[in-house]
């Protein structure tokens, strides 16, 4: 095992871009820990090991973290990458389905650095990796639920990025485009959003955007160009040309222009 070999937990690895992710790493010689709510109910990952935790749970955090710690003595990287999405009109979404998004998304994300990060600052070293997306830097129509989530996710980790610069702790994000996972088919969407016309038009454009995404694996990879970097950014947008250039025009054109071509795209007129 190299040097460079790190120890690394990555919460959500039963499928997509967690699931690439782990694999990728653990070839390139690290001691990959993944994640998932139900890992008796998947084949045996090559590589890695998964561990049960379910992220809106603090005993399974707890329990997955102590069985790293007893293991390899030390936890190096956290990468927190489980989530998922709803979409639907705001009349149409519930206020428990809301709570639902952000226990898993944000407070999902926000248990497990607070639990880690005691681990961390005793080491004297480690990084917090956190996935947010292209939905958390543009609001994205009939996604404002998981939109919301992932702004979320982007305020704490600006927070956090600045509150941890005087510990040798970092912290760092990842903005995905569109990646073909099994976020597409897991995709909770209330019964009655269906009868808007409107809704199903952007639907179909979200669900084609996933379908055609790219391939998980370019997380897998530039998550382990950060981890060899001694000074990472606060932000790393990947994806397609387009979906990168986006992220770039929504910081740089007038807001009425830039969502006019955003709304242009989802087909909302
Ligand atoms: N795919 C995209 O285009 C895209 C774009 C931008 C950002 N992202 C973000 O990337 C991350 C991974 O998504 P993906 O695309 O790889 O989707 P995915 O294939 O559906 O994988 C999601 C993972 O999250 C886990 N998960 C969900 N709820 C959980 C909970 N309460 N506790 C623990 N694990 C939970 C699932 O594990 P179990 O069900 O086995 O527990 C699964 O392994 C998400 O944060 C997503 O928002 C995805």
């Amino acid at each position: 095992m190299s040097d460079n070999s790190k120890v690394i937990l990555i919460t959500g690895t039963s499928s997509g871009i967690g699931k690439a992710s782990s694999e990728y790493l653990a070839q390139q010689g690290h001691t990959v820990f993944g994640t998932s709510r139900y890992p008796g109910s998947y084949p045996k990952p090559d590589g890695y090991t998964i561990l049960q935790m379910d992220v809106t749970d603090d005993t399974s955090i707890q329990n997955a973290i102590n069985q790293i710690i007893e293991n390899e003595g030390k936890l190096d990287v956290l990468i927190n990458n489980a989530g998922f999405g709803i979409a639907g009109a705001i009349e149409h979404t519930s206020i428990d389905k809301a709570k639902e998004q952000f226990e898993t998304n944000f407070f999902g994300t926000v248990r497990l650095i607070k639990s880690v990060l005691p681990i961390m600052r005793k080491q004297d070293a480690g990084l917090i990796i956190n996935i947010s997306s292209i939905g958390g830097i543009i609001g994205l129509p009939y996604q404002s639920m998981y939109s919301a989530s992932k702004f979320a996710i982007e305020g704490l980790t600006e927070s956090l990025y600045k509150e941890l610069h005087s510990s040798k702790v970092q912290i760092t994000m990842i903005e995905p485009g569109d990646f073909k996972t099994s976020f597409t088919e897991k995709r909770e969407i209330p019964k009655n959003a269906n009868q808007s016309k409107a809704f199903q038009n952007t639907l179909q454009v979200i669900e084609n955007d996933e379908n055609t995404g790219q391939n998980p694996i370019l997380i897998g990879k530039l998550i382990n160009k950060i981890i060899n970097k001694s000074n990472p950014r606060l932000r790393y947008t990947v994806g397609a040309f387009d979906q990168k250039l986006a992220a770039l025009l929504k910081r740089l054109l007038p807001n009425r222009f830039f969502d006019w071509i955003i709304m242009k795209h989802y087909k909302v007129f």
